[in-house]
């Protein structure tokens, strides 16, 4: 069985959301298995550190988690147009895995949520490819073959699975978006399960 790591931050449950319908389309694929993790909170006061266990939802990651998966599918609220802090601030811990060219050759895919429309989804999927592309993994992205991508009148993007929470961040996922969630995982995993040694 080949895992592959679905690592989000989610603050109001969006993109906590979207990762469970990439995990589901990486489950569909024989073979292939999701690890679920997530990433603490930061604080501008760093004296006092965190539960070790969060009191619900994924664990937290580990460097091995990344080290031990097959591929990556990275999660993040879309932050003033960019990734959340707590997932950068994870990434920012990886540089032992980047020495050694531990990623290097692994695919990776990429999933946001904004409140509104034109609110960054693009900026924050491409600038979270950066730190990937230094590691030397391979992205993913999601091709017009799949037709959500067309029809869609909120999110979903060639460059990742995006979602439009609304103001209130309370908006459900809309079809078209869970299933190009679905399709996202679906790929990564099969690109995985091609390109993983045997
Ligand atoms: C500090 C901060 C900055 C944000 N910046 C943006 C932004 O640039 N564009 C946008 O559309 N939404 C922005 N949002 C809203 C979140 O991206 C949106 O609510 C997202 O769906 C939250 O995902 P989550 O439910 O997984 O936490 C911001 C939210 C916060 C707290």
């Amino acid at each position: 069985m080949k895992e592959i790591l679905v690592l989000y931050y989610s603050r109001y449950g969006a993109v906590a959301q979207m990762a469970r319908h990439v995990a589901r389309g990486i489950e569909q694929v024989a073979g292939a298995a999701a690890r679920i993790r997530t990433v603490p909170p930061v604080s501008a006061v760093c004296e006092a550190a965190g539960k070790a266990v969060p009191d619900t939802g994924a664990p937290y990651a580990e460097i091995a988690d990344l080290a031990e998966c097959c591929g990556l599918a990275l999660g993040s609220p879309t932050r003033f147009g960019n990734m959340a802090a707590p997932l950068k601030h994870f990434l920012d811990s990886t540089s032992a895995l980047w020495l050694k060219g531990a990623l290097a050759g692994k695919p990776a895919a990429v999933l946001t949520s904004t409140s509104s429309m034109h609110g960054g989804q693009e900026t924050t999927l491409l600038s979270m490819m950066l730190p990937l592309l230094h590691h030397g993994m391979l992205l993913v992205g999601l091709p017009y073959t799949e037709a959500e991508l067309t029809t869609t009148a909120s999110g979903g993007t060639p460059y990742g699975a995006s979602h439009v929470a609304g103001a209130a961040s309370d908006r459900a996922l809309t079809e078209d978006e869970r299933k190009l969630c679905t399709a996202l995982g679906r790929r990564l995993a099969e690109i995985c399960l091609r390109l993983a040694p045997k």
